[in-house]
Formats: C-alpha cells, sequence, structure tokens
C-alpha cells in the first residue's frame, strides 16, 4: 500500500517538474477580448464530428517529386501539414517530402516548433545540426535507410553529395512545423534589416551586405 502511494506521488511529482505550456502552433498570438474578430489557435476550427469522412485524414500525391529545377538551391519540400490533411489538427505531427537533384541543398533552417526525424530513400545525404551556443556541429552522410533526428529548433541542413538525385521523407512533431531559412530571414527579410546591423554582426563590408541582400 504504502509503495503504491510513494509510486503515485512520484508520479504526480514528474509530473509537475515538467509541466509547461504548450509549444505555440504559430509564431505569436495576440491576445484580444472580442472574439468576433479572433483567429482561432492556428486559424483551425473542428469539424462538426458527425460529418467527418475517412477523406479528411487522407492526402494523395507524395509519390510525386517536388520540382527541383525551378529554385536555386535545386531541392524542393513537400510538406503535408495541417492544410494539406485536415485531420492532422490537434494531432502534433505532419509529414514532408524532399526532393534534391545532384549537389541540391535543402539550405540551413530551423522549424520553431518541431523535432524532424529524416529517413534517405534514394541517393546520399550530408545532414547536420548545430546546437544553440557554443554552436558544436554534428553531421554525418546518410545513405539508403539512414534515419536522422534534428532536434527542435536547431538549425540544420541537408545536402545531396551524391551525383544522382537523392530523395528523404521527414516526420515533424507539428501540425504546422513552419520554417525559417536562415540566409533569406537575415538579408531577405521585409523590410530589410538594417545594413550597419548586418556589416557588423556578420563582419562584412556594407557594399558585400548589399550584394547578398540582392540574391534574396
Ligand atoms: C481586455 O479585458 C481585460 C480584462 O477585462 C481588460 O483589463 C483589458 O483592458 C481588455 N483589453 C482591451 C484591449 O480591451
Ligand atoms: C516545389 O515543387 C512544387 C510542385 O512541383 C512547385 O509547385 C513549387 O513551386 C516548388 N517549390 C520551389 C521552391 O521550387
Amino acid at each position: 500500500m504504502m509503495k503504491v502511494v510513494i509510486v503515485a506521488i512520484l508520479a504526480l511529482a514528474t509530473t509537475l517538474v515538467s509541466a509547461y505550456d504548450p509549444s505555440p502552433l504559430q509564431d505569436f498570438c495576440v491576445a484580444i477580448n472580442n472574439t468576433d474578430s479572433a483567429v482561432f489557435v492556428n486559424g483551425k476550427f473542428c469539424k462538426d464530428p458527425t460529418l467527418v469522412t475517412a477523406n479528411d485524414f487522407f492526402f494523395s500525391g507524395l509519390n510525386i517529386p517536388g520540382n527541383i529545377a525551378a529554385n536555386k538551391v535545386e531541392s524542393n519540400v513537400t510538406l503535408v501539414n495541417v492544410d494539406k490533411l485536415p485531420g492532422l489538427n490537434t494531432l502534433g505531427v505532419s509529414l514532408a517530402r524532399l526532393d534534391f537533384a545532384p549537389y541540391g541543398l535543402n539550405p540551413p533552417h530551423t522549424h520553431p516548433h518541431s523535432t524532424e526525424l529524416l529517413v534517405v530513400i534514394e541517393g546520399t545525404i550530408l545532414v547536420g545540426f548545430v546546437t544553440s551556443n557554443p554552436n558544436k556541429l554534428f553531421t554525418k552522410v546518410l545513405n539508403l535507410g539512414d534515419v536522422f533526428v534534428f532536434p527542435i529548433g536547431l538549425i540544420h541542413f541537408q545536402f545531396n553529395i551524391g551525383q544522382t538525385n537523392a530523395v528523404a521523407f521527414a516526420g515533424l512533431s507539428s501540425q504546422n512545423p513552419r520554417v525559417i531559412t536562415i540566409a533569406n530571414a537575415v538579408f531577405g527579410s521585409n523590410p530589410p534589416i538594417n545594413l550597419d546591423v548586418l556589416a557588423k554582426a556578420f563582419l562584412l563590408d556594407k557594399n558585400v551586405v548589399e550584394y547578398l541582400q540582392k540574391q534574396f
């Protein structure tokens, strides 16, 4: 009996110690009082359960490669999130297909709300992520069937180092993982970040910063 009570207390204590606010599903959510002009969390209401069908939990087409010729980095991510698969709402997962041309790159980026678990289906992919300061790099070359996890929020990349196309699939721990592509966020923000800020932060001449801003 005593044992049961102690176990119960320990379980409760563990729950309390690890308790925290649920992670946000969007970058911010400003509080308002008038619900008429409110957008609900992640912009999704729940469908009346009596009207739900199997198709609400279904998505078709992840066999089709994304278009890798259309962009400079020569990679493409096809994301199946709650916008494409409504049944994902509130479930905390999504799925992505990643296609790479030879030497195609999914450039350094982070998912502010999501851990990513990647499996290689075709090709050879160099992957890595960097920890928060002091910025240790963990990197690995992945081949067919290899799996790698990118912890939530950390900057990571995937680079096809093979001479053929590469394909990977990734599970993400959010219905809407979002992405911040580092170079675009820093050099391509709208409006642009002040030139002096970027020159000083990246130890660059202002004309180099201007050049980089033009690329994004
Ligand atoms: C919202 O309601 C709270 C509590 O009644 C009040 O203190 C606050 O001033 C209100 N905010 C706005 C923007 O009306
Ligand atoms: C990725 O591929 C899709 C489907 O072909 C295409 O609509 C989209 O524009 C591509 N994205 C990029 C960034 O090239």
